[in-house]
């Protein structure tokens, strides 16, 4: 991966995966694209231990949430997509969702990594590679804390 060929997207509701994509923009040198919904995750929307919060809701159909950058206009000019996302109740973050069903991801190879309290990357890598048609994936990794020796250690280790 080269900073040239390589964007990183990502979305994050509280700001954990934000600091590990900061981080991974910086080391690489590449730009980075903080999907941002419509309408703004508030705390009291990620309350997951109130079943009347806007989450707790929207795990019924894990929906497609609008943004309003779904579609990045120099997407062609990109072979590699590094992309960061909360796990939300074990699976990647449905706020994903638009992105991933608007951008054509044929050929292109996807690096993913994830933040969670406790509970890692299950198989959300997988299922939302299965959401970017024809992306390959090419690495994975979950991080619970955040240090950047770790983050480094995983990039140096992403090859393609
Ligand atoms: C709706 C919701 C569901 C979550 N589900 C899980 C989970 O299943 N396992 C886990 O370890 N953490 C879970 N978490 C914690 C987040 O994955 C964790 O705080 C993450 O780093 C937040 O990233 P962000 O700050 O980029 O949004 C959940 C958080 C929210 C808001």
């Amino acid at each position: 991966m080269n900073a040239n060929d390589t964007i990183l997207v990502y979305f994050s509701a509280t700001n954990r995966t934000k600091n590990v994509a900061n981080i991974i923009a910086q080391k690489l040198g590449v730009k980075s694209v903080s999907l941002e919904p419509k309408e703004p995750y508030t705390a009291a929307d990620l309350d997951y231990n109130n079943p009347k919060a806007r989450v707790y809701v929207e795990l019924q159909t894990r929906p497609n949430v609008a943004l309003k950058n779904a579609v990045l206009s120099d997407w062609q000019s990109y072979k590699n997509v590094i992309i960061g996302y909360p796990i939300w109740w074990y699976d990647y973050a449905w706020a994903m969702n638009e992105f991933l069903t608007s951008n054509d991801f044929t050929g292109k190879n996807i690096a993913v990594f994830a933040t969670s309290a406790s509970s890692g990357l299950g198989a959300s890598a997988e299922n939302l590679a299965k959401k970017a048609k024809g992306a390959k994936l090419i690495a994975k990794k979950g991080f619970e804390m955040i240090n950047e020796k770790q983050i480094y250690t995983w990039l140096d280790s992403v090859k393609e």
